[in-house]
């Protein structure tokens, strides 16, 4: 995941901000496509990407925090270079989300959404995101896993870690 926020990715971003404009024209459904380009840049939508977007789209930041804060995957502030999202919908539920919500917050120390001390990852309780038939599922980052043990949750998170994607 990418990390905040250099010159050069400002220039590209806005860039972006203009040709989605130009391919929504007529204002705010250019919000979530821009909002998702700047989760995507810079890892969370960082308040000089708002200011990008306000300029560029001319919607007022009050309204892109607004339509963002209704999405589980887009996120106004850091929380961490990786991010858990634990299915906790009732397929998952009845399969053991639960118990993923547990080792989780037992292997990392925090709670959901907190950002671990190094800054490595959070976790958070998400609804459906379509594994159902691979319950209990969540994502790490953008990888799909599912049917998960919670041991095989924290496997991953333990590789991140040590590989350095995570330090
Ligand atoms: S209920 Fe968990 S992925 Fe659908």
């Amino acid at each position: 995941m990418k990390q905040p926020t250099e010159t050069v990715d400002m220039k590209a971003f806005e860039e972006r901000v203009e040709a989605i404009r130009k391919t929504f024209p007529g204002g705010r459904t250019a919000i979530l496509p821009s909002l998702l380009a700047a989760q995507e840049t810079f890892g969370y939508v960082t308040p000089e990407s708002l200011d990008v977007m306000e300029r560029v789209l001319g919607i007022p930041r009050g309204i892109l925090k607004e339509v963002g804060s209704f999405y589980h995957f887009i996120d106004f502030e850091f929380k961490g270079r990786h991010r858990v999202y634990v299915c906790t919908n009732l397929s998952c539920l009845l399969n053991g989300a639960q118990a993923l919500v547990d080792a989780l917050r037992e292997e990392l120390g925090v709670e959901e959404d907190q950002v671990t001390p190094d800054g490595a990852l959070s976790f958070r309780t998400v609804e459906c995101i379509g594994l159902c038939d691979r319950a209990p599922a969540a994502l790490v980052d953008e990888e799909q896993l599912g049917p998960l043990t919670p041991e095989a949750l924290i496997q991953r998170v333990r590789e991140l870690r040590k590989d350095g994607q995570g330090t």
